[in-house]
């Protein structure tokens, strides 16, 4: 497999931590300090179908095919307005493309579990090229009034086209059943049969846990993978991380004694955008002619379920 193309789109609504602290027992110097967000984009006049086609859009125009060269469509999304149809078929649409097309829902980690099934789609036989949109609206799945959760995210969309090739060096998933560290359960229709109330609250979030578990399982599936691909992480050229919190991030790289140079991050302006987080981050570095040919990336990511994933991919 190899990355051809990268594009994504963010809604044009900027919030900063001052605005938030207008509504919120909280404060620019709490929020940054403990997470290193100070903005975060929230989808207001636009929908997140809109920037899932518009990311796509610039995935493809990236790589120099159109739509109907796809094969499959993976959405990587947690939540969005439709339960059924996937949000994949409603960007299919909006792409003019005519494949195939699924959603996943692996939260956080949701694009290093969708670049594993189209690899395995390529490595088959069974795709040429297969488009991965990460479409994320995690500012509403929050309860705007629990300041623990709510100032810690933001909305996006990000997509990738990934072909043949031999550039995806060694990838690793793993999931561990912790369901009461972080889940939002939605309210479900009664029926005939039962009556009773269930569900319908928003996410909760024990951020302790989550994030001791983000360190621990993201150290762990990097040493994997460069065991796997047979490097060591001076080899690496950038570590992209999924974009949970600054602290998170850091504690990482002072494990493998690594520069600032090496774990590029945007959470400062789009604060956690979920499984968008890594590929909005990674068609920032292509945008800005970041990345070179022939340069290892290391992709981390990890997200309620307990689930985690990392990935090397040669640019
Ligand atoms: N503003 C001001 N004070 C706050 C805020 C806020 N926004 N949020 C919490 N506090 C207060 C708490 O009430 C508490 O006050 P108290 O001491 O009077 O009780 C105090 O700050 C400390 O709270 P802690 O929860 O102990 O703060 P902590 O240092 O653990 O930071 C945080 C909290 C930022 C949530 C951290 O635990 C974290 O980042 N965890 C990881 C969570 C994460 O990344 N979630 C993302 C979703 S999952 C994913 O992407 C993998």
């Amino acid at each position: 497999m190899k990355i051809i193309g990268t594009g994504s789109a963010m809604p044009s609504m900027s919030v900063t931590n001052d605005m938030l602290s207008q509504f919120l027992d909280t404060s620019d110097d709490w929020i940054t300090t403990r997470t290193g967000i100070k903005q975060r984009r929230i989808i207001t006049n636009e929908t997140l179908k809109d920037l899932a086609v518009t990311a796509s859009q610039k995935a493809l125009d990236n790589a120099g095919i159109a739509a109907t060269d796809l094969d499959f469509i993976l959405c990587s999304n947690v939540i969005n307005n439709y339960v059924t149809p996937a949000l994949s078929c409603i960007i299919q649409g909006g792409i003019d493309a005519t494949c195939p097309c699924i959603d996943l829902n692996g939260a956080c980690s949701g694009f290093i579990y969708a670049l594993d099934i189209a690899s395995a789609y390529l490595e088959t036989g069974r795709a040429e090229n297969v488009l991965i949109v990460c479409a994320e609206q995690p500012t509403r799945l929050v309860n705007w009034s629990e300041r623990n959760t709510c100032v810690l995210f933001g909305d996006g969309a990000a997509a990738v086209v990934v072909s043949k090739g031999d550039n995806l060096k060694s990838l690793l998933l793993t999931t561990q059943c912790k369901v009461d560290a972080l889940y939002y359960q939605r309210k479900m229709e009664f029926n005939p049969y039962v009556r009773q109330s269930d569900g319908d609250m928003p996410l909760v979030m024990n951020g302790k846990d989550v994030f001791k578990l983000a360190v621990s399982s993201s150290i762990s599936d990097i040493k994997t993978v460069l065991a796997k691909a047979e490097l060591d992480e001076n080899d690496i050229s950038y570590f992209l991380l999924h974009q949970a919190n600054m602290r998170i991030l850091d504690s990482i790289k002072d494990y493998f004694k690594q520069t600032e140079e090496k774990f590029p991050h945007n959470i400062e302006k789009y604060g956690n955008t979920s499984s968008a987080s890594i590929p909005i981050l990674l068609d920032e570095m292509n945008g800005n002619n970041q990345l070179h040919k022939g340069d290892y990336l290391l992709l981390s990511a990890f997200g309620a379920g307990f689930t985690s994933g990392a990935c090397i991919i040669q640019w």
